[in-house]
């Protein structure tokens, strides 16, 4: 599917509701599925990636019923049925490490399949941990989707990961619910906690500390009523869009606001936006509020060190806004960009260049220079959803029309997003 966007006409108005947060999503299912009794989680992503979980429990014994974004959930508790058949990831890598960690505590075999961008995709990284606990696992290529887990009775391990990675995190973790004993991971750089967050309201016992956290083996959780917050990177692509076309003005209702991702306002403030919360409340663990957006005069930024781990979702629109600031952005520390559902560091540089920007790409970053005249053209997601998102904000900037080929990929996160797009344009 092509997507045409035209140049923003006037400013950006009115009120934007977002998909459920699409990492919190994935972990209350998960959760829900290996607790006793029946959850209910309210306001669930409407994203594909987090129907891919949906179904995958299914396939592992869960009861799963889905009511446009209320899901209901009866787990059976760490105990699992074998699936009859393959489980599909589809795009979603936190679907295919996170679920592994529940995998490798269980008395069979199964095997994970996903689609062509998750099969390039890095799976070492929760393989190396899970055979320390004792499960054997087997990939394409040693490294690489289709992988195979046979499970069995776990131990605790005291795990360094080297690198910043929340699913890891939360795959060892997930492990460590079956091992007799404490798990602990530690962290090179903070990541996002809405496991943690989680299974402290699923009932499992966990301790943090500076560099990372630790969890009580044999946990019984149980089953809960939740809500899912509005999902902040999704929310990115308004706030920026609202950021670069003169005179927006946007409210973004009931954003999940976890410290570990609301980095993303602290930088867009730094940047120059003007961004303001509204009602802050807390609701199971997460913060969650509006808020408010309006077009700004924007400076320039740089992303590195424990920024680029905060902010690593966000940075192909973050590409977009600092075409559009005074002194650009550099992105450094960031090659973990290489190994998601594309290379972003190349597609947005790309991108950004087939619509006329100056960008420099390095190995673990990119340099996107500032006050860039955008033109129209003919980018491409690359079946990538946060590319096909940002290149619809940038082209608001374009002096003619552009046009996205495989944009239908922003439904793997955001599936309203371009009637989004268009009500806020009015
Ligand atoms: C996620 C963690 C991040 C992020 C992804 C979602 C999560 O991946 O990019 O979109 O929900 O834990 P990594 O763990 O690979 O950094």
């Amino acid at each position: 599917m092509q997507q045409v966007v035209a140049p923003a006409a006037g400013p950006l108005e009115g009120t934007v509701r977002l998909p459920g947060d699409k990492s919190i999503s994935h972990r209350y299912a998960m959760l829900a599925a290996a607790a006793e009794g029946v959850s209910k989680i309210g306001n669930y992503s409407s994203g594909a990636d987090c129907h891919s979980t949906l179904r995958c429990v299914e396939a592992l014994g869960a009861r799963v019923e889905v009511a446009d974004r209320e899901v209901t959930i009866e787990g059976r508790g760490l105990e699992w049925a074998a699936p009859a058949g393959d489980l599909d990831a589809g795009n979603s890598g936190s679907t295919i490490r996170m679920l592994s960690g529940l995998l490798a505590g269980q008395s069979f075999t199964s095997r994970l399949i996903g689609d062509e961008s998750l099969s390039r995709r890095p799976m070492q990284r929760i393989m190396t941990p899970l055979a320390q606990m004792g499960a054997v696992l087997s990939a394409r290529d040693g490294k690489f989707p289709p992988i195979e887990i046979t499970g069995g009775a776990l131990r605790p391990v005291d795990y360094a990961m080297p690198v910043a990675s929340a699913q890891v995190k939360s795959c060892v973790l997930f492990a460590g619910l079956f091992a007799e004993g404490v798990t602990t991971v530690r962290e090179p750089a903070p990541t996002r906690d809405h496991t943690e967050v989680a299974l402290r309201e699923f009932g499992a016992e966990v301790e943090r500390f500076a560099d990372g956290v630790s969890v009580h083996g044999r946990a019984k959780l149980r089953a809960r009523e939740l809500t899912v917050p509005g999902d902040l990177s999704s929310a990115a692509f308004f706030l920026v869009a609202a950021a670069i076309v003169e005179g927006s003005n946007l409210i973004l209702q009931g954003v999940g606001l976890n410290p570990t991702r609301a980095t993303l306002i602290d930088f867009l403030m730094g940047m120059g936006v003007e961004v303001k919360i509204l009602d802050l409340a807390m609701r199971n663990g997460e913060p969650v509020g509006d808020l408010l957006v309006r077009g700004s005069k924007l400076k320039g930024g740089v992303i590195e060190g424990k920024w680029a781990a905060a902010l690593i979702d966000e940075i192909p629109v973050l590409a977009a806004l600092g075409a559009c600031s005074e002194q650009g952005l550099l992105v450094k520390d960031a090659g973990e960009l290489r190994v998601k559902e594309t290379d972003r560091i190349e597609t947005v540089a790309a991108n950004l260049r087939n619509m006329g920007a100056e960008v420099e790409t390095f190995d673990d970053g990119f340099r996107v220079a500032g006050g860039q005249r955008l033109r129209g053209a003919q980018v491409d997601s690359c079946g990538d959803h946060r590319i096909a998102m940002a290149c619809a904000v940038a082209a608001l900037r374009a002096d003619a029309p552009v046009t996205i080929e495989n944009a239908e990929a922003a439904s793997v996160s955001f599936p309203e997003f371009w009637d989004t797009l268009a009500q806020v344009r009015g």
